[in-house]
């Protein structure tokens, strides 16, 4: 949902922002700008496409100089994608420059009003509107650029992370934050804005993140000055340390980020149950949940909201929870969750999952359920994100940073933390024996080294691979905890590779998508030993008797489904709650291979976001 980066201080800016615009591509790629000052004036570069088309246009336009500036890369909500609609933009006298990631919902009319004005517009983005509401405004007002950016922010509706620069005040950058996420480098003598830490990480390990709703003035040879949008307050910056390191955001070798992802989940599932699954001890440790027991204890329901591969996460886990906690759970894409009026009482606990903490429908589900009264946990990744700070509690995945667009340690990390909640629950509730307990923390802390099995089959899904991946359609099946990882499957086949794909529960096949069977349709079914074998045996002979393709996801050591499928590919065996964590994988590879072999570009799908941050 775009990505935006500023520098000021004594260094060249144009490396640190291109370099950082690279870092924050996975939030958007259709365009990319960016502003320096130089020579006492503003020098502007922008184009449609990607960091790399900026970085040669910008080259050979010479716009490489200057100690200020701002940056950005775009994913097009106003106005296609082209060089017109790219940020930067300017002002109409050209003295303001603005980035903005978000979106002004009552754009067209300050528009209309700026326009009866006499202000002219050259691109059909809402960011341009706001630059020259700022304008304006310091124009009528005589005020200070600080505060024509907050009078502006007080007439607009919406949302924003912006960085605006004065050229008569080039020693300035002012930044505002509302519902996107924005976050300040404090390096010595020089200052850092980016959407997040990773394009000044390897400058400094001290970041300011600004709360929505605050406005910070970032000055050369001057502390950062924060304030409310709302009122005028000051506010005292809480300078934060990161624990982020360059390596964390770095590929290590490997083609794509999502690859790396992939081959890093036996080490993020441990980091994820690392200090939580004490088996010496026979508990689970987790804060925010020993916090508060009660509130879990006492729930009559658990409403899980999320969105996208978070969704699928948040399903498995209603399989899990019911199993073993026995509480009714009910699992809701955020989005018509907060839109549809729901039954939410004081006595539900509202689970919100999401990788980056930041999708603007969750973040909007759980302010929903919290005015409802509903005690709201936040399962996410990035720490200190606003979905971490609007939850009354929550649990960490630390999965470490995901780059790749397509979601993967995300989800296996997102079901550990969810599995370790489900058994801890459980637990106190009575409904696990001791050693029904014991066996299942064991079970769970083999999963990393069957992961690691798992990614040993990599050669052999590249070969299947290369067998479909001129399929137009693909089918996925599963049934149990893994009709989810078969919606996740069809998911992951999509979002890289643009081929399409539907995830079904294996015996709903027969209600309609039966029909779409013939020799050309390949079928991914998850027939693993523990989860109604038996019954997606029968799912197989089905297909088959169709002439469809069968790729069979199995149990090692399986005989039955070899037989009838046409390709097999086997997975360690585990208890059937924990399989979700071992069948994704190579349903994963399988995705990251076919698109490969297509050409697609695998970390930058097209039209897509890694964060969405717009509803
Ligand atoms: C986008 C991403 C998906 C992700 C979804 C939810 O659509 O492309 O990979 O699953 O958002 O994101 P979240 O950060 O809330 O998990």
């Amino acid at each position: 949902m775009c990505g935006i980066v500023g520098y000021l201080g004594d260094k060249e800016a144009y490396g640190i922002i291109t370099k950082g615009l690279e870092r924050l591509e996975y939030r958007g790629y259709d365009s990319a700008g960016l502003a320096l000052f130089n020579n006492n004036d503003i020098e502007l570069c922008k184009t449609q496409g990607k960091v790399a088309d900026l970085k040669s246009k910008a080259e050979s336009a010479g716009v490489i100089h200057g100690n200020v500036g701002i940056g950005h890369t775009r994913w097009a909500t106003h106005g296609e994608p082209n060089d017109q609609n790219a940020h930067p933009h300017y002002s109409n006298s050209g003295n303001l420059v603005i980035i903005h990631n978000g979106i002004i919902e009552n754009y067209a009319s300050i528009k209309e009003a700026l326009e009866g004005r006499g202000y002219q517009f050259a691109s059909d983005t809402d960011t341009e509107v706001l630059v020259n509401l700022i304008e304006d405004i310091q124009i009528k007002e005589g005020v200070k650029l600080g505060k024509a950016v907050q009078i502006a922010l007080n007439q607009v509706v919406g949302a924003y992370a912006i960085a605006v620069f004065d050229k008569r005040k080039p020693d300035e950058i002012v930044v505002a934050k509302l519902g996107s996420p924005l976050a300040i480098g404090v390096g010595e003598g020089e200052y850092f804005i980016a959407s997040d830490a990773s394009p000044f990480i390897e400058y400094t390990n001290n970041a300011i993140y600004l709360e929505d709703e605050q406005l910070a003035i970032i000055r050369r040879g001057r502390d950062v000055k924060v304030r409310q949008i709302k009122g005028d307050k000051q506010v005292m910056p809480y300078v934060q340390e990161l624990q982020l390191n360059l390596e964390q955001i770095e590929k290590a070798g490997y083609d794509h980020f999502m690859l790396k992802e992939i081959h890093e989940q036996p080490k993020a599932i441990k980091d994820t149950y690392r200090g939580r699954l004490r088996i010496n001890s026979g508990i689970i440790k987790m804060a925010g949940v020993d916090n508060n027991l009660e509130k879990f204890l006492n729930a009559k329901r658990i409403i899980v909201v999320a969105c996208g591969t978070s969704w699928h996460a948040g399903l498995v886990s209603e399989y899990i929870i019911e199993q073993l906690v026995r509480v009714p759970v009910e699992v809701e894409y955020a989005s018509e969750f907060r839109y549809r009026n729901p039954i939410i009482n004081q006595d539900d606990v509202v689970i919100a999952i999401s990788q980056s903490g930041e999708t603007a429908d969750t973040l909007a589900a759980i302010k929903l359920a919290k005015e409802n009264g509903a005690f709201v946990f936040g399962v996410c990744n990035v720490v200190g994100s606003s979905i971490a700070r609007e939850s009354h509690a929550g649990a960490y995945t630390h999965a470490g940073p995901e780059i790749g667009v397509a979601s993967t340690k995300a989800f296996t990390t997102q079901i550990t933390v969810l599995t370790l909640m489900a058994l801890k629950l459980a637990k106190a509730k009575g409904r696990l024996s001791e050693s029904e307990f014991h066996n299942h923390l064991v079970e769970l802390e083999t999963i990393p080294d069957k992961v690691a099995d798992s990614l040993q089959i990599d050669a052999h899904v590249k070969y299947i691979s290369s067998i479909f991946k001129d399929a137009t359609n693909f089918l996925y099946l599963g049934r149990g905890y893994n009709f989810p990882v078969a919606l996740e499957g069809a998911l992951k086949l999509k979002e890289i590779s643009y081929i399409h794909a539907e995830g079904y529960p294996a015996a709903e096949m027969k209600h309609g998508p039966i029909a779409l069977i013939d020799e050309h349709m390949p079928v991914v079914v998850i027939a693993t030993k523990k989860g109604h074998y038996e019954k997606v045996v029968s799912n197989i002979q089905e297909i088959k008797s169709r002439k469809g393709k069968i790729i069979a996801i199995v149990t090692e050591g399986d005989k039955d489904v070899k037989k009838l499928a046409d390709h097999v590919i086997e997975v360690p065996e585990t208890y059937e709650g924990l399989s979700p964590l071992l069948t994704t994988i190579p349903l994963q590879l399988l995705s990251y291979h076919i698109a490969v072999m297509r050409g697609c570009n695998v970390d930058q799908p097209r039209n897509l976001a890694k964060s969405v941050t717009v509803e």
